[in-house]
């Protein structure tokens, strides 16, 4: 049992080695030394504060306390606490009791104390391996020293106690935090010694927690900062690691234990054991004659017969040798002089093993440490507990020796944990319940935007009741929902053929393209080119920005070699326009980020025409003028011909369907359909959705191009949901919630949430990490809890922006299949935007919407590949044949 400095060194390596494989992904499921995460990430800074009650159970004793934290500033902690009984029948019985009896103590405890009816939130200390996933969660591995307890292996012990008190229904405490004994007591002595980054427990078990660098801990995400890793070294040499040191005594010790294999490195160290090698040692001995003259006592042969207070009484200096004598006489023996000189070498072998052993592992981490933070010299606290190192008379200081003769670059400051565990449990209690308390603000914010299912029925009402007032002669004019005729009455027939040019103005990209149709085949060929219309064209006059279009045809058909082709032309214009005919639109009001002057009130085509003058270049016949909707149900339903509604979630929001003209009264005739444009943006317009707008909608609103309008759009487009987000962001961080309390610059910048960085932020690929890289190249300097509060933002804004739209496609649907007076009504929407098209959920939520809303009616989603181009062509050829046939 002796080992030299060189075999400690050795072991020393060898747990560095476990440590490391502890830490790693892959190699953590056979690693023995399991290195779990606490989810502790700081030492206390002294501003905790509050009244907690804290359990410590595991150790040789079980107590409940009270410990008061003390107002900022004063680190001042006052406990009061009581010691319960823990009888094997409890601890080796029914898990299910045993948590009824921890209940029951609680119970008893606040009973006394007068803490009944108040609301404690409670730290948890608890001896033994659990794997947490979060502060307040823990699996039991697998007990270990006395306790084994049927059926809570496996499970979290923090439900447990919790389903055990729900029987005490006078009292109310919430488990905000488990932490392990060592945990407890290194965050008890750090509150002393911000030093302190390491807890030891040498008492009825052994086990050691530290600080690890978070970029080295793989099984959590995040790579900022630490976490305290508990290492539950007591299992290392689990795995044979250790089997060239074990003695027969060790063997024979493990094989009459609770948990045989396991805990192999504890069972050479801790108090549960110590006292039993030595009598297995004695036993050995006296049967061999060497000892007290061949005679054994039945106490010799009894198993736990001497503990170790034995052991350490025996090596006492002065007294030790006459409590030696008292002892074995105590066991029935009778020993010489010579023999007690014996039993007490015995016991300074078997303890002094013990305190190389420890100091063999703590070297190990010690030097882990110095090795994270590259220094040359480390120096650090050790915050120590445990009944073995406290009572045994010189256990600290050969410890301490032989540390520092193991590491002696590193200077250790050893701390006794005065005050045990409860105390640090009580610290890392404080912090969590400050953070639950940032939570609730949080999540305050982020049900605003849930909506339930009557709220969404509310919204497909009113949006059905705005869309019969936009068709209402004697309503039109008051209604938000402009339901806009487009004169696009049928779909195409297939004898379409020709070459057409066609304009794509008003989303994310101007496009202008060349759609070549070949009869018969439904097919089309096109090539077309995107060009950039810079901000200052957009919001400045109208000429500018007609001429401007009108210079990227001339580029196009110079680039196509098309030039002074006089082709017919197709203009989608994504604005809302009234229509008195196929070729005529007067813009009512620009919306999303146009606002270029002196066009409201005009006719696009005719400003499109004088560009066109002006430029005296080249001559184009402006043939049809369509919304984007109509164009992307053109686009759609030439492949689809029961594609009859056009949806766009893009840069803007918007509808278009097919119309029975019987409903359309401001335009004559009664037969056939009517393609209208329902510019449903401005649903809200009037203040009927008000009551699920929020103080971040009316903010955003406020900084728009246009305060007031477009409130539906506002809510549900990729445009502006950017910009929710920011908004929220921004009051958060003002609550101190995100981002330290700091708004940066970038924060205070407009759009810089574009729908693309949305969908990346919210993909469920996206590791947090990567989150953050996100949120760093946008400029915000972000922690993973920021990131993580970020990506739940951004799901809040874009989950309400989908099931908003939901309901709005659901009341059209339900109306087209009420008017036709259908049981079921089977219909294709043909869909574009880069919201439904890059957003990882959007998608699906508006399409589970549209089912709960609108369950009979069948609804098959179409994402049109090509654009609105491609449909506003062939609306070009079908106007271009009817005119021709008109004129002939
Ligand atoms: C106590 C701590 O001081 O020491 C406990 O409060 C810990 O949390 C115990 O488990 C460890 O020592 P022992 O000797 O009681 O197991
Ligand atoms: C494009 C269409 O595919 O999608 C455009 O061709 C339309 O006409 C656009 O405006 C809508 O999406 P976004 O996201 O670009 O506004
Ligand atoms: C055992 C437990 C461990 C605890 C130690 C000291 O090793 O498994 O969790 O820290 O005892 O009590
Ligand atoms: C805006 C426009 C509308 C367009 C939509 C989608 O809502 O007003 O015309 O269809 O954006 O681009």
């Amino acid at each position: 049992m002796r080992l030299s400095d060189e075999t400690l060194l050795d072991i020393m390596a060898r747990f560095q080695a476990e440590m490391q494989k502890g830490l790693g992904k892959d190699t953590n499921p056979t690693a023995s030394v399991k290195m779990l995460p606490t989810f502790v990430r700081a030492i206390p800074d002294g501003s905790e504060n509050g009244e907690f009650l804290s359990l410590d159970l595991g150790g040789s004793k079980f107590r409940v306390l009270k410990v008061q934290v003390s107002e900022e500033g004063k680190r001042n902690v006052q406990m009061e606490s009581q010691f319960y009984p823990t009888p094997n029948e409890i601890i080796r019985g029914n898990g299910i009791e045993l948590f009824e009896y921890v209940a029951d103590c609680l119970a008893d405890f606040m009973n006394t104390k007068g803490l009944k009816h108040k609301r404690l939130p409670l730290g948890l200390t608890f001896s033994f391996p659990c794997r947490q996933t979060k502060l307040e969660e823990g699996v039991l591995l697998s007990w270990t020293k006395k306790f084994k307890a049927r059926g809570v292996q496996d499970t979290d012990v923090v439900s447990c106690l919790t389903r055990a008190m729900k029987r005490h229904k006078d009292i109310n405490v919430d488990t905000l935090a488990l932490v392990n004994d060592t945990v407890g007591t290194m965050m008890t002595c750090a509150y002393d010694d911000p030093y302190c980054e390491v807890g030891v427990i040498i008492g009825t078990g052994t086990n050691a927690c530290y600080m690890e660098d978070m970029s080295n801990i793989d099984l959590v995400e995040g790579d900022e900062g630490r976490m305290c890793i508990n290492t539950e070294w007591g299992a290392f040499g689990d795995d044979g690691a250790l089997e060239d040191i074990r003695t027969e005594f060790d063997r024979e010790l493990d094989l009459g234990s609770l948990n045989p294999g396991k805990q192999l490195f504890e069972k050479m160290i801790s108090g549960l054991y110590l006292g039993e090698l030595v009598r297995l040692i004695l036993l050995k001995m006296a049967k061999a004659g060497l000892l007290f003259g061949g005679e054994k006592s039945s106490a010799l042969h009894t198993k736990g017969k001497i503990e170790t207070r034995h052991v350490a009484a025996m090596e006492k200096y002065k007294e030790g040798l006459a409590n030696t004598r008292e002892i074995l006489t105590d066991l029935g023996l009778e020993p010489s002089e010579a023999d007690c000189i014996a039993v007490q070498h015995v016991c300074t072998i078997v303890s002094f093993r013990s305190a190389n052993l420890c100091a063999a592992a703590l070297a190990a981490i010690l030097t882990r440490l110095r090795e994270n933070k590259k220094l040359v010299r480390l120096r650090t606290t050790v915050g120590m507990d445990g009944t073995l190192y406290k009572i045994h008379p010189q256990y600290p200081k050969r410890l301490h020796k032989v540390v520092r003769r193991l590491v002696p670059n590193c200077d250790v400051r050893f701390l006794l944990s005065e005050s045990g565990s409860a105390k640090g449990a009580a610290m890392v209690t404080a912090v969590a319940s400050r953070v639950q308390a940032q939570r609730k603000q949080i999540d305050k914010v982020l049900a605003l935007f849930r909506l339930t299912q009557e709220q969404l029925v509310g919204v497909q009402d009113k949006m059905r009741a705005e869309l019969e007032y936009g068709l209402k002669r004697d309503t039109h004019s008051l209604a938000t929902v402009k339901m806009l005729p487009t004169y696009v009455c049928g779909m195409p027939d297939g004898t379409e053929k020709g070459k057409f040019l066609a304009l794509d103005l008003g989303g994310t990209n101007f496009r202008v393209l060349l759609v070549k149709i070949r009869s018969g085949r439904r097919s089309v060929r096109m090539y077309n080119k995107i060009f950039a219309i810079p901000l200052e064209i957009m919001q400045g006059t109208g000429e500018e920005l007609f001429d401007h279009i009108v210079q990227c045809i001339a580029d196009f058909l110079d680039y196509m070699g098309l030039k002074g082709a006089q082709l017919p032309l197709g203009f989608t214009f994504s604005f809302p326009c009234r229509q008195a005919s196929i070729d005529k639109g007067t813009l009512i009001g620009w919306t999303k980020g146009f606002k270029a002057t002196d066009c409201e009130g005009e006719d696009v085509v005719d400003m499109l025409r004088e560009a066109i003058k002006r430029r005296n270049e080249f001559d184009l016949d402006i043939v049809a003028v369509v919304n984007d909707t109509v164009g992307t149900m053109m686009t759609c339903g030439y492949e689809d011909p029961n594609c009859e509604i056009g949806l766009i979630a893009g840069t803007g929001s918007n509808l278009c369907y097919m119309e029975e003209m019987r409903n359309i009264e401001l335009v004559e005739g009664d037969e056939g359909k009517m393609c209208i444009n329902t510019e449903w943006g401005g649903f809200g317009d009037n203040g009927c959705i008000d009551d699920i707008r929020t103080q971040y909608d009316k903010e955003v609103d406020e900084g728009s191009l246009n305060p007031g309008k477009q409130r539906y759009e506002k809510m549900t487009s990729g445009m502006y949901l950017g910009e929710i987000v920011r908004q929220i962001l921004i009051d958060l961080t003002k609550q101190g919630l995100l981002f330290r309390g700091q708004i940066s610059e970038r924060l205070r910048t407009r759009g810089i949430f574009e729908t693309k960085f949305l969908s990346q932020i919210e993909s469920d690929r996206l590791a947090l990490l990567q989150v953050r890289r996100i949120l760093q190249q946008l400029g915000l300097d972000s922690t993973c809890e920021d990131s993580i509060v970020v990506k739940e933002v951004c799901g809040a804004v874009s989950r309400r922006a989908a099931q908003l739209c939901g309901a709005g496609l659901a009341a059209i649907v339900e109306k087209r299949r009420e008017d036709q007076g259908l049981e079921r009504l089977r219909i294709t929407v043909g869909v574009d935007g880069t919201l439904y098209k890059l957003h990882p959920h959007f998608s699906r939520i508006l399409q589970e919407t549209v089912k709960e809303l609108a369950p009979r009616c069948d609804v098959t989603f179409m994402l049109s590949e090509d654009g609105s181009g491609k449909g506003a062509a062939l609306i070009t050829a079908v106007a271009k044949r009817l005119q021709q046939a008109w004129k002939n």
